[in-house]
C-alpha cells in the first residue's frame, strides 16, 4: 500500500491559541463558561474512558451495542444503495469511511470490519485534533487492513470539513460516541450544513445520539456515584494550571448536572464552594469567583429521533435509517446527501 496521507489543517502553536482564547472570553464572560474541549488533555481522556465504563453511563455501551448488532446490516445498505453507476463489483462500490473525533477508532471499528469482509471498504480516515492519536490509529489499522488505504486528517471538524478526503469513492462520514449532542443548537445547525457543503450527493453521514428519556436516568449518567463525571469535569482548571499557570483549587468547586426540560438538554456547571480569586499568569488575568457562582463547561443536548432527522432534512440530508438499542436509550442515524 502507499504511504499514508496526512492532512494537516491544524498545528500545536494554534491549538494553544485556540485554548487562551477560549479561556479568556469564558473566564470574562458573565456567566462564565469554558467549553467541554478544554477537558481533553491526557488526564481528561482517561477519566473520560473511566467515566464512559461507570454504570450509570449508558451511552457508550448502547452506541456499541447497537453498532455491533447492526454492522452486517449497515455494510448491506451502503452495498446495495451505494452504487456509483457503472464499475460495482457484484457486492456494490466500496466506500471510503471518514471518522469525526476518532480518537482511537474503536467505535467504528465493527463498522470497518463488516464493510472490508465483504470488499466494501475502500479507504478509512481518522479526522482528529490530536494528532498523536490520528498517526497511531493509522499504523495499527495498517497492521489490521493491510490492503487497505489508510489516511488522516489532523483538523478540527468545525472549521476544516473542507478537508475531507475526495478520492471519488462514495464517502461514510461516521460521527459517534454522541459528541453530535455537544453543539448547541446554531452551531449543530452550522456543522451539518458545513458537511453538506463539503459532501456530493449520495454521501453518506452516520450519526450516534442519545435520545430523550426519564430525566432522573439522564441525571445520573451526568453525576455518577463514584464521582467520576465530576473529576472530569473538574479536569478542565487542572489543564488552566497546567497551561496557563493558574492557581485553581479544583476542590473548591463542584460539579452539577441539570436538565432544561424545554432544550431537552443537560447542562454541566461547576459551582464555586466559596469566594476566590484565581491568577492565570499565562493570561494576565485575574479572575473572582463569587461563592455560588457557577461555570458553564458544556452541555449534551438528548434528541427526540424524529426532530433530529428534521434538522437533517433541513441541511440536506435525507435519513434513510433508524437503529436503536432494545431499551430505546440511543439512536444511530444514517442519511444520504440528497
Ligand atoms: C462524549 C461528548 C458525548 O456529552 O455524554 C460525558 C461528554 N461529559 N459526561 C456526553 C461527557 C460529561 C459526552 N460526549
Amino acid at each position: 500500500m502507499s504511504e499514508p496521507e496526512l492532512r494537516v489543517c491544524l498545528h500545536e502553536s494554534e491549538l494553544d491559541a485556540a485554548l487562551r482564547f477560549d479561556a479568556r472570553l469564558g473566564l470574562t464572560s458573565d456567566p462564565k463558561h469554558l467549553p467541554m474541549r478544554l477537558h481533553y488533555d491526557g488526564r481528561g481522556a482517561a477519566l473520560f474512558g473511566e467515566l464512559t465504563r461507570q454504570p450509570e453511563y449508558y451511552l457508550t455501551r448502547c452506541e456499541r451495542q447497537i453498532l455491533a448488532s447492526h454492522a452486517d446490516e449497515i455494510a448491506e445498505v451502503l452495498a446495495t444503495e451505494s452504487g456509483t453507476g457503472g464499475f460495482e463489483s457484484p457486492m456494490g462500490a466500496p466506500v471510503s469511511v471518514v471518522e469525526l473525533g476518532a480518537g482511537a477508532a474503536e467505535k467504528i471499528r465493527v463498522v470497518l470490519d463488516a464493510l472490508n469482509r465483504d470488499g466494501l471498504l475502500e479507504s478509512f480516515w481518522p479526522f482528529d485534533v490530536d494528532a498523536g492519536s490520528v498517526r497511531e490509529v493509522i499504523a495499527e489499522l495498517g497492521r489490521a487492513y493491510p490492503d487497505i488505504r489508510l489516511g488522516g486528517i489532523i483538523g478540527d471538524f468545525t472549521v476544516h470539513l473542507q478537508h475531507l478526503p475526495d478520492d471519488h469513492h462514495t464517502r461514510l462520514v461516521a460521527f459517534l460516541g454522541g459528541t453530535f449532542g455537544n453543539f448547541r443548537s446554531m452551531e449543530r445547525g452550522q456543522f451539518l450544513r458545513d458537511l453538506r457543503d463539503a459532501l456530493r450527493p449520495g454521501d453518506w453521514f452516520m450519526v450516534g445520539a442519545d435520545l430523550v428519556k426519564d430525566p432522573e436516568v439522564l441525571l445520573a449518567a451526568y453525576n455518577d456515584a463514584a464521582g467520576v463525571t465530576a473529576e472530569f469535569d473538574r479536569n478542565v482548571l487542572h489543564v488552566l494550571n497546567h497551561r496557563l499557570g493558574g492557581d485553581f483549587e479544583p476542590e473548591n468547586f463542584e460539579h452539577l448536572a441539570l436538565w432544561d426540560e424545554d432544550a431537552t438538554t443537560i447542562e454541566m456547571r461547576l459551582r464555586a464552594l466559596k469566594p476566590m480569586e484565581v491568577d492565570l499568569p499565562a493570561l494576565g488575568l485575574s479572575i473572582a469567583f463569587a461563592a455560588g457562582e457557577e461555570v458553564h463547561t458544556g452541555v449534551s443536548v438528548k434528541f427526540h429521533a424524529e426532530e433530529l432527522e428534521d434538522q437533517l432534512r433541513a441541511a440536506g440530508f435525507r435519513p434513510e435509517h433508524r437503529w436503536s438499542d432494545p431499551g430505546g436509550r440511543f439512536g444511530v442515524f444514517l442519511a444520504r446527501v440528497a
